[in-house]
């Protein structure tokens, strides 16, 4: 399993729901599953294919009888969450996908709940979204997988600021961090010549 899925994993707090949305294959919860005690862990994917595979590693694992743990096929918007302290994780998918389920699930802010987020490609619209959410920031983190970079943005009602340009980490000396770091700095600028460089309305 990649140090993605590992990383995402250990963000989870002990004792929660943990809701792997857009589970696919759901490596994630089942990490988490067995690094943490977790009160219930719930797949949700819009695939009833994906889910196949989520049932049948149930299966393996002779968790299918376990009422802490539930499959449910349908889009993450429709999802009815718990008021009880939850881990939601969105990763692997776009930008937009993260924005809209986040919007949706949390129309009055996180309460209780923590986000771990982990975009497919770039994050900057997604941060700038998080800041307006006045989300606190409580963790962040980047790693390789298939030699991408992956963003990982751990959020929670209360936390430190979110940063846009990889302020969080631009500090550690690992190069692929420092390359991370650039790449996000270098289109920042990109985007900020073109948007300087469109006439005025
Ligand atoms: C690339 S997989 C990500 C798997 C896993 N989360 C990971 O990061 O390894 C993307 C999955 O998201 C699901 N998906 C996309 N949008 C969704 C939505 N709005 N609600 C539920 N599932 C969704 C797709 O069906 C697909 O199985």
């Amino acid at each position: 399993m990649s140090d993605r899925i590992h990383r995402l994993a250990s963000f989870v707090r002990p004792q929660s729901i943990l809701y792997d949305l857009c589970c696919d294959h759901g490596y994630i919860g089942f990490a988490a599953w067995d690094h943490k005690p977790l009160a219930g862990l719930v797949f949700v994917d819009q695939s009833t294919n994906a889910l196949r595979a989520v049932r049948e590693t149930l299966r393996e694992r002779n968790l299918m009888d376990d009422p802490r743990i539930q499959v449910i096929a349908g889009v993450a918007e429709q999802l009815q969450i718990d008021d009880r302290p939850s881990d939601f994780v969105i990763a692997g998918v776009g930008i937009r996908t993260i924005v809209t389920i986040t919007r949706t699930l949390f129309p009055h802010g996180l309460g209780p709940h923590r986000l771990i987020v982990c975009p497919e490609k770039n994050s900057l619209e997604l941060r700038s979204f998080l800041k307006s959410q006045a989300y606190g920031l409580v963790a962040e983190d980047v790693v390789m997988e298939a030699s991408r970079f992956r963003e990982i943005i751990v959020l929670e009602e209360k936390g430190g600021p979110i940063h846009l340009l990889g302020e969080g980490y631009a500090d550690r000396a690992d190069p692929h961090v420092q390359n991370f770091v650039a790449s996000l700095r270098a289109w920042h600028a990109l985007v900020t010549k073109k948007r300087e460089a469109r006439p005025a309305p």
